[in-house]
């Protein structure tokens, strides 16, 4: 019978063994006006350090600072005050540039190029070869769910599929460090959780991803640690374990029991219970999963002149892993029960994948199916989360050229 333990595992020694990626100490920014005024104190005295591996989530409310530190950290602005390294260097350091991703808050894009001839002159600009530049486009344009409108200008794609390509972009040159500003602003639930399990991916792969974003289900569901801005002062910071569990109350999950038996059971608890009182309800599935779930159906008997949903992760993001169509992977992994997710993936609980629905496999398998599957955070429904991050590892492994 499947027990799960719905509190994520506490942090692990591998993080605090992993190389620090960045390091901020006392960051300060304040924008001064044409009579060198201050104007705004964007960012104010911030210290946080992130590992290998992590997934860092930057939030706050609107102009609480948080496209301010990226900005900082891309070396695009200056500090006032404070000190910032990025894999030991200086963010302004050439050699560290061209190891970081970015995808901006807003699309910069040239609009009368096609997807394809944007990647291509991003890959130009990292100085990739001609092969590398086609075979890489092709491959993240397939990923990213615009692998039949390459010939599109991108001044006509919607917010989403700007959105899409923007993503593309930000890792054309297979970087080690990957920021993205609000990466799932604009995107349909099912871009959401292609890019969440991108994200997850990439980090299981050692890559390590900032991430700044209102969507707070998308940070928990995705994010090792957060930062929560507000006046460009940070006011709360830890994984979501230390700022988000309850330690002083228990969930037990089980399939329906017979009334004597849930009878049996409270008793129990009662007995020995001093204070407190006792809650039995039935868990729901999100609305991610459902609408999903729905979409998925949809499609396979639909057209659209959108965004399709992204195939696989491109293969040079993978590292050598001999492609197998996604939803065969998805359903291997499904059915074998297998290791825990490396240092970097969010824990999760084993125990906590359901029996799994067959029709649900059945339309994952599909070559059609959205590359994200319907799955959610063990933290809040009952999917099976060590399926997202097979599903979309499989898609990684060979975009990350074998760099574990
Ligand atoms: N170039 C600039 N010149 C002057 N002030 C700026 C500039 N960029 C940002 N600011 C100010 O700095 C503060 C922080 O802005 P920032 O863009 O970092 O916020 P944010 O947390 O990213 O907000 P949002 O959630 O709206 O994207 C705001 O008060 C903003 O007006
Ligand atoms: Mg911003």
């Amino acid at each position: 019978m499947p027990v799960a333990e719905l509190n994520p595992k506490p942090e692990t020694g591998d993080r605090r063994s992993a190389e620090v990626v960045v390091s901020i100490r006392g960051l300060t920014k304040v924008f001064k006006d044409f009579w060198n005024r201050p104007k705004a104190r964007a960012v104010d005295g911030v210290d946080f350090e992130v590992r290998r591996g992590e997934i860092f989530g930057l939030l706050g409310p609107n102009g609480s600072g948080k496209s301010t530190t990226i900005k900082l950290l891309l070396g695009l602005l200056h500090p006032t005050k404070g000190h910032i390294e990025v894999f030991g260097h200086s963010p302004r350091h050439v050699q560290t540039k061209s190891r970081i991703g970015y995808l901006p808050e807003e699309s910069y894009l040239y609009r009368y190029l096609n997807s394809r001839e944007t990647l291509d002159f991003f890959g130009n600009l990292f100085h990739l070869d001609k092969n590398d530049r086609n075979n890489r486009a092709e491959q993240l344009l397939e990923m990213v769910g615009l692998g039949k409108t390459q010939t599109r200008a991108v001044g006509e794609f919607s917010k989403g599929m700007q959105r899409r390509i923007g993503l593309a972009q930000a890792l054309i040159n297979d970087p080690d460090l990957v920021i993205l500003d609000e990466p799932t602003a604009g995107l349909d639930p099912i871009g959401c959780r292609e890019v969440k399990d991108l994200i997850v991916a990439l980090a299981r792969r050692g890559k390590t991803v900032i991430l700044s974003s209102h969507l707070l289900s998308d940070v928990e569901d995705v994010c090792d640690r957060v930062v929560i801005y507000y006046g460009g002062k940070i006011q709360a910071q830890g994984t979501l374990n230390e700022l988000l569990a309850k330690p002083d109350s228990l969930r037990i999950t089980t399939p329906v029991l017979p009334r004597e038996t849930l009878e049996k059971v409270l008793a129990i608890i009662r007995k020995d219970l001093v204070s407190g009182e006792v809650r039995v309800d039935n868990p729901t599935q999100n609305l991610e999963s459902y609408f999903l779930d729905v979409v998925a159906k949809a499609r396979a008997a639909n057209e659209t002149s959108g965004a399709q949903s992204g195939a696989r992760v491109a293969e040079y993001l993978r590292g050598g892993v001999e492609a197998k169509p996604a939803g065969e992977k998805v359903l291997e992994k499904l059915s074998l029960p297998q290791a825990a997710p490396a240092a970097a993936a969010k824990p999760v609980a084993e125990s906590s994948a359901p029996k799994v629905d067959s029709s649900k496999l059945a339309a994952l398998a599909q070559p059609t199916a959205p590359a994200a599957a319907p799955e959610k955070s063990a933290s809040k429904t009952e999917a099976p989360k060590p399926a997202d991050l097979s599903k979309a590892d499989e898609k990684l492994s060979s975009l990350l050229g074998g760099k574990k």
